[in-house]
């Protein structure tokens, strides 16, 4: 379980209007979410292609939260640098993506960002046994990386509690903070159990851009989604 209330939201402008993305990144943050997530993909390590360094560019001047940039590329170093000067704050990467998973890691950090693992569905949890260290955040796939709006695989949940217990006795013998977050398939109808399992950081795409106006639209969607995930 998490230890306190925190709840960060990361709309992933994957569902976005790509055609007013200024625009749309304002708005998710005058509705009160917390980072803006940036999908990245090569058509090589997903079967989609979609933003670079140069989009990352230009919605920075657009928004003052941090920059969440999950990178679904195959190879990843070379591209990290790129994000950093961008203006990114986090960057994440699936670690069968790089051969040295390890350098990956210390690079981000020395580019002056945080810096996280992202396991797929089907990726086991001991990519995290040597390297604890050197996150800032663990991310967990809880669809297959490459599409927005798909569903929700439910053993995510256990694999969740699982990063948690690992997080919070990293924590417990003077480890540094690791924030858990979650991506893919996010909802009101299932946020809740989420956050039991231990997320503190929750991405949703066709939650949020798919938001009806009637219901408040982003700022709508966006509390909802805290008050499912906290009921009071
Ligand atoms: C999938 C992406 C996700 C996705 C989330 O590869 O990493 O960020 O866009 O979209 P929803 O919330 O629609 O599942
Ligand atoms: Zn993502």
């Amino acid at each position: 379980m998490s230890s306190n209330n925190t709840l960060r939201l990361a709309p992933s402008i994957l569902s976005a209007d790509f055609a007013r993305l200024g625009e749309e990144v304002r708005a998710i943050e005058a509705a009160g979410c917390d980072l803006v997530h940036f999908d990245v993909m090569d058509n090589h390590y997903v079967p989609n292609l979609t933003i670079g360094p140069l989009v990352c560019e230009a919605i920075r001047p657009h928004v003052s939260i941090p920059i969440d940039v999950h990178l679904m590329v195959e190879p990843v170093d070379a591209i990290i640098p790129l994000f950093a000067k961008a203006g990114a704050n986090i960057i994440t990467f699936h670690p069968e993506a790089s051969k040295h998973v390890d350098r990956s890691l210390s690079m981000i950090r020395e580019l002056g960002c945080k810096a996280g693992l992202v396991l797929n569905p089907a990726t086991s949890l001991e990519w995290l046994d040597h390297v604890m260290d050197k996150l800032d955040m663990v991310l967990l796939m809880s669809v297959n990386p490459g599409f927005g709006g798909q569903k929700f695989i439910p053993s995510t949940l256990a694999k969740l509690r699982q990063v948690r217990a690992r997080i919070d006795a990293h924590k417990a013998a003077g480890g540094q903070d690791i924030w858990l977050e979650v991506d893919g398939g996010v909802k009101t109808d299932n946020i809740h159990e989420i956050v039991q399992a231990g997320a503190d950081t929750c991405v949703a795409g066709s939650a949020v851009f798919g938001a009806p106006d009637a219901d408040g639209g982003y700022r709508g969607v966006m509390q909802a989604l805290r008050r499912a995930a906290h009921p009071s």
